[in-house]
């Protein structure tokens, strides 16, 4: 490739994208401030776990297509195009938090200062509308005295990367979309997409700055709706008897205008995107004095949801004190070790502060669990250890070694064999002839003898 990219932020955006110019033949120079995570990444090690990507970092930094600095202004000065990837996290209120953006801007403006030539800047941070005109263009010509649209060009770029298949999603996106500032700008980024995708290069959009921004929140806001949706559809299911959302979804999902995916019931969306995403929505719809309702009942059905598994256990068990409950998977979602917002959280809380004893299993998140969890729970190194002796057991992420578990782990394992499918990864009629089976969204009749009864309770 004939282009000189630079990344500033190594978060899950910043490594995937770097790493796939990189795959590319796309000379890569990537910042952060932090000295230990760019030393870890010129040593081909990613900060987080990301299938296919330790492997392929491996690779680009040994080739030397890819190297980590812990100045911005290197970064810019060799490259011909700078991304800004840094985080956009929450604020208490819910509205995005500028100040790595800010920061990141002012930084490129000052290594612009002392560049000749012109330099594309592409912010692919999740920003609410206006952030890219009304903040990062002029910081940046604030610190370079140079001219966007002239100097140097500016585009907007949402990603639309998924943790856990972020580099299959970073080299086979659906779609681009490009916000320009200036007819120059997007044709430059267009350009660079070309070189990268050749004769497959994706459908290509190019707009406005704002309308790009908002396509990013309305992308992630719509898939949390129909998270949302499913599971209010689950939570009317569970009230009738021999109904199962996993059905409805498969039948609504067959309607061309609703698609199948997204429609999985279960515990909700957790992770870094879809409930910071639908929170800056809220918060900045009402900045615009447009009441966000539907967004609004978006998260408090996304918020109760974790808690329907606690009331299933207790349907069971009656009152959890002194009771062992087994928690199969920790990450928000499998494929990553990432637990920011995971639904196996508050599900833990909830248990601990009725009084059960937890022991928890995930493939590759119990370092990360550790460090939020401590020590209020009991750690496993398998799912079999994880079940020992448990009087229950609640399925929070669906790993592909969980989905292999017959009921004969169950069984063998659990003190009383009653399992809780959040996530609904088995068969219903299977488990239940063998078990005590609960799922998000499955109508069962009544317990008649309430199991409570004979657990003592
Ligand atoms: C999300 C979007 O899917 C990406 O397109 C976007 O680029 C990214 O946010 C971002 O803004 O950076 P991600 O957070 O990695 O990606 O995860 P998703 O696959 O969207 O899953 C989010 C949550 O929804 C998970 O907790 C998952 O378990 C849950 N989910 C997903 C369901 O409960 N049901 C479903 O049917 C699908």
């Amino acid at each position: 490739m004939t282009y000189r990219v630079s990344i500033v932020g190594t978060g899950y955006v910043g490594l995937c994208t770097a790493v796939g110019f990189a795959s590319k033949g796309c000379k890569v120079i990537t910042a952060t401030h932090d000295a230990g995570k760019a030393g870890s990444i010129n040593r081909g090690i990613p900060p987080f776990f990301e299938p296919g990507l330790q492997e392929l970092l491996h690779k680009v930094v040994r080739n030397g297509y890819l190297k980590c600095v812990v100045h911005c202004e290197e970064a810019v000065l060799e490259t011909d195009i700078t991304f800004i990837t840094t985080a956009t996290p929450s604020q208490p209120t819910g509205s995005i938090d500028l100040q790595h953006i800010e920061s990141s801007a002012r930084e490129i403006g000052e290594a612009l200062n002392k560049k000749n030539g012109y330099h594309l800047v592409v912010v692919k941070s999740t920003v609410t509308p206006g952030t890219t005109q009304n903040i990062v263009k002029r910081t940046i010509e604030k610190h370079s005295n140079k001219l966007c649209g002239v100097d140097f060009g500016l585009c907007m770029n949402p990603e639309f990367l998924r943790e856990g298949s972020a580099l299959q999603d970073t080299l086979f996106p659906d779609r681009i979309i490009i916000g320009e500032h200036d007819r120059k700008s997007g044709d430059t980024l267009e350009a660079l997409y070309q070189d990268f995708y050749g004769g497959k290069k994706p459908p290509t959009m190019k707009t406005n700055l704002p309308t790009a921004e908002l396509i990013k929140y309305a992308n992630n806001a719509f898939l949390a709706t129909k998270i949302s949706f499913i599971n209010f559809v689950a939570n009317i299911c569970e009230k009738i008897p021999g109904v199962d959302v996993t059905t409805i979804s498969k039948a609504i999902g067959m309607d061309k205008r609703i698609g199948p995916l997204f429609l999985n019931a279960g515990l909700g969306y957790g992770g870094s995107c879809l409930p910071k995403d639908v929170n800056a929505l809220i918060a900045f719809s009402k900045s615009l004095s447009y009441d966000p309702s539907l967004l609004k009942a978006v998260g408090a059905v996304n918020n109760v949801q974790p808690q329907r598994t606690v009331s299933l256990a207790k349907k069971h068990l009656g009152k959890l004190k002194g009771k062992q409950i087994a928690i199969l998977g920790l990450s928000f979602k499998p494929n990553t070790d990432d637990m920011r917002k995971a639904k196996s959280i508050p599900i833990i809380r909830q248990l601990l502060k009725e009084g059960a004893s937890i022991t928890a299993y995930d493939p590759v998140a119990i370092e990360k669990a550790k460090s939020i969890l401590k020590d209020k729970i009991k750690y496993a190194s398998s799912p079999t250890e994880c079940l020992k002796d448990a009087d229950c057991c609640i399925i929070a992420t669906e790993w592909d070694e969980f989905k292999k578990l017959k009921p004969r782990d169950f069984k063998q394992n659990m003190r009383h064999p009653i399992l809780i499918d959040g996530r609904r990864i088995y068969p219903p009629k299977q488990f239940s002839q063998k078990l005590e089976f609960e799922a998000i969204g499955l109508g069962q009749t009544v317990l008649e003898t309430p199991t409570k009864k004979l657990h003592g309770n």
